[in-house]
């Protein structure tokens, strides 16, 4: 009989063989950033999520070295009547998130940070990419992806993080960034499934689709392979960061992605569902809610994952700092 009580049998001897543990640069802190001043809305479906203002995130910003954080992700959020077919406010020089990049590397220049590349927080009609016939045209909205990420990258961002799941929007990326001499690396929403886990999300970004869904450019969960397969697309496409996404219902991809590409940092999102799950599930009283988030995003790293792109970081380091 092998007897591995010894192993467990105080919180010492536990600690002791923890080999997974998370830490605070394992985390990548989202933000949602809209127009105007001394604006920090709470978001009804996430609780503990904000939209905040440019003048209020400096203000958040400044809350996350004290922490050990150092790697945010920007996305834009603008009023309805702003957006139109293409998401022109998305792909200007003076967009939210441009102003919002400036700011931020202005004073915080030790902080990494990522943004969202893609249309549908910009467009009229909500959807990733510019529309044809009540569907997405790939090929014509590699263009304004590639815009938007050379106008992040001017602006200063350390990472571009395309999200929008159009075939060769890596490559369109990366040919305009190495055109223009920038050096902002590339983070790719490899592994993107078309997911019930972004409901909450699409309320915080305004970016429900106004018809229809996404399941025409983003994965199809009931596949196996193909995950794998578009990561490797990816690198093979320019790829600096891979990631999978979302990340609790997808740890089997997570661990084959880090198993497979070990060479690429591996970034798994736990994503607005995953987040406001757990939160409302604490506040129902069925589970305490450090205990619930540390559980659960211990397994996204025990899978494999290298970063965690979480709304909660900052509470968790706020208590196990
Ligand atoms: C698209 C984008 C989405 C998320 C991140 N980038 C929404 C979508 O694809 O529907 C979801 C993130 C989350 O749910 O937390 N710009």
């Amino acid at each position: 009989m092998k007897r591995f009580r010894p192993y467990r049998i105080s919180q010492e001897i536990r600690d002791k063989y923890a080999d997974v543990r998370i830490i605070s640069s394992d985390f990548i802190y989202p933000y949602f950033v809209t127009e105007g001043e001394n604006i920090r809305a709470e978001i009804a479906s996430m609780e503990g999520v904000y939209r905040l203002s440019v003048d209020r995130l400096l203000d958040d910003v400044g809350e996350l070295p004290p922490l050990g954080i150092d790697k945010i992700l920007l996305f834009g959020v603008i009023p309805d009547n702003e957006k139109d077919e293409s998401g022109s406010r998305g792909t200007s020089p003076d967009s939210i998130i441009c102003r919002a990049v400036k700011a931020i590397k202005r004073q915080f220049p030790a902080i990494t940070v990522f943004t969202d590349i893609c249309l549908c927080e910009y467009t009229s009609h909500g959807h990733c990419g510019l529309l044809h016939h009540q569907d997405v045209n790939n090929d014509a909205t590699l263009p304004l992806l590639a815009e938007m990420a050379y106008q992040h990258a001017v602006a200063g961002a350390d990472f571009v993080a395309p999200s929008a799941m159009m075939d060769g929007q890596v490559e369109a990326i990366r040919n305009r960034l190495d055109k223009a001499g920038l050096s902002a690396r590339i983070l790719a929403y490899s592994a993107k499934y078309a997911s019930s886990f972004y409901g909450p999300f699409r309320d915080a970004a305004g970016s429900t689709p106004s018809f229809g869904n996404r399941k025409t450019y983003q994965m199809d969960y009931r596949t196996h392979d193909q995950g794998l397969e578009e990561i490797g697309a990816d690198i093979e496409e320019g790829a600096d960061w891979i990631m999978v996404k979302p990340a609790l219902a997808y740890l089997d991809m997570i661990h084959r992605a880090s198993v497979r590409f070990p060479d690429y940092p591996l970034v798994a999102y736990q994503v607005s569902g995953e987040y406001s799950m757990l939160k409302n599930g604490a506040k129902q009283g069925f589970f305490n809610e450090q205990q619930i988030f540390l559980e659960s995003l211990t397994a996204i790293k025990r899978a494999g994952a290298n970063h965690i792109i979480s709304y909660y970081a900052k509470d968790f380091l706020t208590h196990f700092h």
